[in-house]
């Protein structure tokens, strides 16, 4: 008996990994190496069913005898432990992100002597048809509260980007870049009170209530499916952050960041050039127990955000109240910090990183904005969140039109600087 292995995702099954299936079958007797959650979620999005349930469907399918997890996007450490006679394939995988991932197949089957075997692609159907097919049906408040959790498990960093209103929403939505390495996508969505606050012309002190904080949110998950962490901000009175963790989870939001502030909230990036009070530790566990309280479900996450370094305490004091934090049950931590390096976040990290207790860790590298994500990904940092850019680099565009049209009293001179009118038009599907 010859032995065949299949190396698939199978999230989506459909008749085209049947087909690659029966090959294999006609060839010996079938190993599907099936690839974990982390390994798909290296080159591409999370799957929707998790290996344990995708497990259970191919293991069920006539002709495999047994599933293996394949834990790299590379199949060659297991095909060298398991040394097949044969490895099939869909033939699609010749050019693109898996063109490498095919040939090192190649090279390894030869060192003893096995052979891959390309099936023709099943037209008509394909993965990412189906895939595109979901986003337009949407998603449910459930699905999208418990994807942060889901995606914290298989990735080691995620990649979140401001909103303020839908359209912002659909460009984190929809907004890619082709790597070699696969699509490059931003995971979810920031929504923050700066420029929630700024788009409507009100300043960031907590001035724009929650109920309108929430019509923005309702705007931007009505045409999105990706999870979003929302800023909000102190939390304001525990009694009624009580109410906020329950509208956000009803609403289908991941996460609540509170900040460890007291009275009349100022924007962080603003450091001690204005007052700011932050609370006593007993007095933010205190907010922090009452909003894990006040959920429905236990997929919701409440971050505490530190802001020791923003007001010039030092690690020591943003260390300790992080323990704190997460003993009072804080699901992870945002440390920020308005300096030009990364150093202090650097040093605070080395020490959160040997925390008995520790759990996920949000940066947002505003002001050290030359800090890499790789660097952030290897001091330990798991969600960075870009808080602001989106607005920024709208303002100045509309800012300029504007002028352009008060100098020259038309708009031709602005012209080819614009979404043309075609573009516009087209922008959103349906407006036709
Ligand atoms: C926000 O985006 O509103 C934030 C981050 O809270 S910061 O503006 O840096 O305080
Ligand atoms: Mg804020």
């Amino acid at each position: 008996m010859k032995h065949v292995y299949v190396g698939m995702s199978a999230d989506l099954v459909h008749p085209g990994h049947l087909n690659v299936l029966q090959k294999a079958q006609e060839l010996g007797e079938v190993t599907v190496g099936l690839l974990t959650d982390e390994a798909i979620a290296s080159y591409k999005r999370v799957p929707f069913m998790e290996f344990e349930q995708r497990k259970q469907v191919i293991e069920n399918i006539k002709g495999v005898a047994q599933v293996v997890p394949q834990t790299t996007l590379d199949y060659v450490p297991n095909l060298r432990e398991l040394k097949p006679d044969y490895v099939v394939h869909g033939d699609d995988w010749q050019e693109g992100v898996q063109r490498q991932t095919r040939q090192r197949v190649i090279d390894a089957l030869a060192e003893w002597g096995g052979e891959l075997v390309e099936v023709p692609y099943t037209q008509g159907i394909s993965s990412t048809k189906l895939n595109q097919a979901l986003k337009e049906i949407g998603t449910t408040p459930e699905l999208r509260l418990k994807s942060l959790r889901r995606m914290l498990k298989v990735k080691p960093l995620l990649r979140f980007l401001d909103i303020h209103n839908a359209l912002s929403g659909l460009i984190i939505e929809h907004a890619y870049v082709d790597t070699p390495q696969g699509k490059r996508e931003f995971d979810g969505m920031w929504g923050s009170s700066l420029t929630d606050s700024t788009a409507k012309g009100k300043p960031d002190i907590e001035a724009v209530d929650v109920s309108a904080r929430m019509t923005t949110l309702n705007e931007v998950l009505e045409v999105t499916t990706k999870p979003i962490i929302y800023d909000a901000d102190t939390g304001g009175q525990t009694e009624h952050f009580q109410f906020t963790v329950k509208t956000l989870e009803r609403l289908g939001v991941s996460a609540a960041i509170i900040e460890d502030k007291t009275g009349l909230k100022k924007n962080s990036l603003f450091g001690t050039d204005v007052p700011q009070t932050q609370d006593s530790i007993e007095g933010f566990c205190h907010k922090i127990q009452q909003g894990k309280k006040a959920q429905a479900t236990d997929d919701f996450m409440i971050i505490a955000r530190i802001e020791s370094l923003i007001l010039g305490k030092g690690v020591e004091d943003a260390l300790t109240r992080a323990k704190a934090y997460l003993d009072a049950g804080a699901d992870g931590i945002m440390i920020h910090s308005r300096e030009k390096t990364p150093d202090e976040i650097f040093a605070f990290c080395e020490q959160y990183n040997t925390f008995s207790n520790r759990k996920p860790l949000v940066a947002v590298p505003s002001s050290y904005n030359t800090v890499t994500e790789e660097e952030l990904q290897a001091y330990g940092v798991n969600i960075v969140i870009y808080a602001n850019q989106l607005l920024r680099s709208a303002y100045p565009a509309m800012l300029e039109t504007a002028k352009s049209i008060l100098q020259h009293r038309r708009s031709a001179e602005c012209d080819e600087r614009m979404l043309s009118i075609k573009d516009i038009l087209e922008l959103i599907p349906g407006t036709r």
